[in-house]
């Protein structure tokens, strides 16, 4: 059987990975506060997706940048007059949520990108009302999403809370790219903190009203959209999409690089679609029936985007859920830029001799979403051993490993078991348990997903060697204390 999303949230708890902010004075809708395994399988997170996108490309780097940014980025960007959901709200009650999901959910009619008019014609042609009162609804309205901020003492100056890391890099872009020896193509990474003032909160991390996200925006020749030095290594590869064409089938298409580029995709936007596929596939192991890209029609795409696939994983209970988009923003936001701040955003680029305003391409991840769908794919209610068991991928689990003297009252087996902690420490992601029987232990260790238990007994004192409980098989070996250290790294 498999496990509702209500047991993974209290378990998430329990454990200490996830729960509600501000608990002891009743929460607050849309916050949650990770906890000490919760954060530290986050940070593991976000250094694999440094490690991996950082790396594509030999020109690109990290910025860290101020959340609170200048109205005049949002009047640029689009987002003071764009960046809206819509709300419906009951006349009678205190019922209100997201028109589009209300709608969507009540009529199983696909509405993303629907308009408050679509929205409220639908609600006439099924007369919807109140899922409360069954009173009227009133007429479906839209909601700036940012928060608005005033800044300084009696001040009237209004910021906004970014509502997605990308405009930093685009305000740095002039800077960086003359500090970074005006190459092309220059990617800006950043990995922070977003807030959007959801109309309906829910489903713990998946809609937050702060969150964490990791984007890179690639600046490029609009020239060269239709190069990648890389791409005939990768034109064979198999992606599982779901084309705009084959929505009626609700069918994911295995299709080449090749076979998209001749529906008119350009192939710098395929080489980091292959990437994007084989960062789940291979960093993650996805199982890849779990996971598609989803092609956006012209409806559906956000509104500074030419070519937008999402990247959907398919969760327990809430089916295929978007974790990030792979987005061919064009000029859209530096030409705001420019527009607005009226500084030039064109460069000259001496390998074309052409002067233009670079083109963005944005690898666009939801930090929590991509965690908790790994805590979801990975979780099992394991009835034989009575416990759960949190097969994480190495590379993200909070522990590889755990240190476990047989008994705690037995000096040489503690002294013994420290020593070999203190070894391990500085090189493999371990921690020490000394409390309550040994299967109690592995128990723990498999809830928290740590992938061995080193166990030191008796025999350990005369032949030197420890045992290892593998967490997926359960399976024991013994290995020599000397070679612990690179059984370990071998394994990770
Ligand atoms: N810069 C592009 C951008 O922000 P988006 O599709 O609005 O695009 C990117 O957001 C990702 O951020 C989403 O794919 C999702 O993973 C995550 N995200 C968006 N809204 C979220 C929310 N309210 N709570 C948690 N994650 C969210």
């Amino acid at each position: 059987m498999t496990h509702t999303f209500k047991d993974l949230a209290i378990f998430l708890k329990k454990k200490g990975f996830i729960y509600p902010s501000s608990e002891i004075y009743g929460g607050l809708a849309g916050l949650y506060d990770y906890g000490h395994l919760g954060t530290l399988l986050k940070h593991n997170f976000e250094n694999v997706w440094r490690d991996y996108f950082l790396n594509l490309n030999d020109n690109s780097f990290e910025l860290e940048t101020a959340q609170i940014m200048h109205h005049n980025v949002f009047r640029a960007s689009g987002h003071l007059a764009n960046f809206a959901d819509p709300v419906v709200k009951c006349s009678a009650c205190e019922f209100t949520e997201r028109a589009d999901h209300f709608v969507e959910k009540t009529t199983k009619q696909r509405t993303e990108g629907f308009n408050p008019e679509q929205l409220n014609h639908l609600i006439e042609k099924h007369k919807l009302a109140c899922p409360q009162c069954k009173k009227t609804l009133a007429p479906v309205t839209s909601m700036n999403m940012m928060f608005p901020l005033n800044m300084g003492v009696g001040s009237t100056t209004t910021a906004y809370l970014r509502p997605e890391t990308a405009q930093s890099p685009y305000v740095n872009f002039k800077l960086q790219y003359e500090l970074q020896r005006k190459k092309l193509p220059l990617g800006l990474a950043l990995i922070g903190k977003a807030f959007r003032n959801e109309i309906s909160p829910r489903n713990l991390t998946l809609r937050q009203r702060e969150f964490t996200q990791a984007e890179l925006q690639l600046f490029f020749n609009p020239h060269l959209v239709d190069e990648h030095p890389e791409f005939e290594k990768v034109k064979k590869y198999k992606l599982r999409v779901l084309l705009e064409e084959d929505r009626k089938k609700n069918a994911v298409v295995e299709r080449t690089p090749d076979e998209l580029h001749k529906k008119g995709l350009p192939k710098f936007y395929l080489y980091h679609l292959v990437k994007i596929q084989q960062f789940y596939f291979d960093v993650f192991n996805i199982p890849p029936e779990r996971f598609r890209l989803y092609q956006l029609d012209d409806s559906e795409k956000a509104f500074y985007n030419k070519y937008h696939f999402d990247l959907e994983i398919d969760l327990h209970e809430h089916g295929f859920t978007e974790v990030g988009g792979l987005h061919y923003r064009t000029d859209h936001d530096l030409g705001g830029h420019e527009k607005v701040s009226k500084q030039s955003m064109e460069i000259f680029d001496e390998e074309s001799g052409k002067r233009f305003i670079p083109h963005v391409l944005e690898l666009s991840f939801g930090v929590d979403r991509n965690v908790y769908s790994l805590l979801d794919l990975n979780y099992h209610d394991d009835k034989e051993r009575g416990n759960i068991v949190l097969s994480l991928p190495q590379n993200v689990t909070p522990f590889v490993c755990g240190v476990f003297p047989l008994l705690k009252n037995k000096e040489e087996l503690v002294a013994l078991a420290t020593n070999i902690f203190a070894t391990l420490r500085p090189h493999v992601k371990c921690f020490y348990d000394e409390a309550a029987s040994i299967g109690r232990r592995y128990a723990r260790a498999d809830e928290m997903g740590t992938k061995y238990g080193i166990t030191i007994d008796f025999d350990s004192l005369n032949d030197q060697c420890v045992t290892i409980r593998d967490r997926d098989s359960t399976k024991q070996e013994r290995v020599p204390i000397i070679k612990l250290r690179e059984f370990l790294q071998k394994e990770i």
